[in-house]
């Protein structure tokens, strides 16, 4: 077995890091689940951030804005990345293609609707809008689905 402790990084070792992250989306695209990745808008202004639409089915993380922005099945959403239970951050496992908190097991479909866990309701999604190719995510704008289920239903930007 190779000795990697004073392996100093190298083109060829990020040639494989690409190479890695590619078979790994690729592999999680066929079997549908969601790609996550880090992000963050790419444009904010009077509490709205702008993020470009997702090519493809995945999740984007923006932890400094704690938004979670999903497209799946034709819709994108923008969660709240705070578990509606206790607010411990809400965290995407690909190996199960869902929503887990990592502090009481609540979980949730990608498109946020609560399955199990100690949370009584589903994912908090912000208020959404497309302009162009973008989403324009209004973050004093926060659903809740037991107090407004028709708008928390209605908050997607539809593909
Ligand atoms: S904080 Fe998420 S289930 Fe309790």
């Amino acid at each position: 077995m190779r000795d990697v402790r004073h392996h100093p990084p190298c083109a060829g070792c990020a040639d494989a890091d690409s190479r890695r992250g590619f078979l790994k989306q690729a592999a999680a695209l066929l079997s549908g689940a969601l790609v996550v990745a880090a992000g963050s808008p790419i444009a904010a202004s009077g509490g709205e951030l702008t993020f470009p639409i997702p090519a493809a089915d995945g999740a984007t993380v923006d932890r400094d804005n704690g938004v979670i922005l999903v497209r799946y099945q034709g819709r994108v959403f923008a969660f709240n990345l705070s578990c509606p239970h206790e607010n411990a951050a809400v965290r995407w496992k690909p190996a199960v293609n869902r929503f887990e908190c990592s502090r009481h097991d609540s979980r949730y479909e990608p498109n946020g609707t609560y399955t199990s866990g100690r949370a009584t309701r589903n994912m908090d999604r912000f208020a959404v809008r497309r302009a162009g190719d973008t989403v324009v995510v209004d973050v004093a704008r926060l659903i809740q689905s037991d107090t407004n289920r028709a708008e928390w239903e209605a908050a997607a930007v539809l593909l």
